[in-house]
């Protein structure tokens, strides 16, 4: 790999330490699928186990940087100049059902702008990374979208609506017109990997509503390294770390963008 910020050494060390208690715990979740209890408090500990490493690993580096992460939320709020932005594991209903389709994702801003981020399914031990100016990565091979220019031959992927989303009916309308003006439209439940898949040319094109910044921090630069064209559409002013993402290859960005209207 042609990547070589001290960050993104420090992003894949935190991974690869993390990811290999990350690997015991889905081991664990078979056995519990099937035992009375169930996996679920399971998979919280296993989240913030998981998390706890990233954190403790990323602090030893720069105990001074700022981080946002799912489970603890901020540390260092004052820091905003270098930050981290972590998911310790994006994909939990997959996870939590045996599914091997979620991923540590870890983002690294400075001065507000995403600089590098390592997306990396420890299952699958696929690592996509990236870093401003320097191309995107999967394991060690460079990734690039997918050339595909036609609307209605493209692969699309989405997510959502959350339970508890008060825009259901209106996601699931768009989720019908572009399902009719496309090949296809997938939902694998990893808002990360999605964005991962438009960046190696699996997908063609992702969008969401209802997203946290966590979810696409690491994404959204491995997609725009890979070549890949990515805007944030009706943002909610209040709450930044809120985000309605559109993703594609850049080619079928203003089709697929004339879909959701
Ligand atoms: C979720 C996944 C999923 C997306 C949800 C996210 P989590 O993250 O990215 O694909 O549809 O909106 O919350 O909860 O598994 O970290
Ligand atoms: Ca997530
Ligand atoms: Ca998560």
């Amino acid at each position: 790999m042609r990547l070589n910020s001290p960050q993104i050494n420090i992003i894949s060390k935190a991974c690869m330490k993390a990811s290999r208690s990350l690997i015991r715990d889905f081991g664990e979740i078979e056995n519990l699928q099937v035992s009375s209890k169930g996996p679920g408090d399971f998979v919280t500990s296993a989240d913030k186990r998981t998390e706890k490493i990233i954190i403790d690993e990323l602090q030893k580096a720069h105990p001074e940087y700022g981080i946002i992460s799912e489970e603890t939320g901020y540390i260092n709020k004052s820091n905003t100049k270098n930050r981290w932005i972590i998911d310790p594991i994006d994909g939990t209903m997959n996870f939590l059902n045996s599914i091997p389709q979620f991923a540590i994702s870890i983002g690294y801003e400075e001065e507000g702008e995403i600089k590098c981020g390592v997306i990396f399914n420890p299952i699958m031990n696929e690592m996509f990374c990236a870093e401003k100016g320097n191309g995107a990565y999967l394991n060690n091979s460079r990734i690039r979208v997918s050339n595909k220019k036609n609307i209605k031959e493209s692969l699309i992927v989405t997510g959502g609506p959350r339970g508890e989303s008060k825009i259901k009916d209106k996601i699931f309308s768009e989720y019908i017109n572009v399902s009719k003006n496309v090949s296809n439209v997938r939902k694998f439940g990893s808002a990360a990997l999605d964005l991962a898949y438009v960046a190696c040319g699996r997908f063609d094109g992702y969008w969401q509503r209802e997203l946290s910044y966590w979810d696409i921090a690491a994404g959204v630069i491995i997609l725009k390294e890979a070549g890949g064209f990515v805007e944030f559409f009706e943002d909610d002013n209040s709450n930044p770390l809120k985000r309605n993402i559109l993703a594609t290859n850049s080619n079928i960005h203003e089709e697929l963008k004339e879909l959701l209207k």
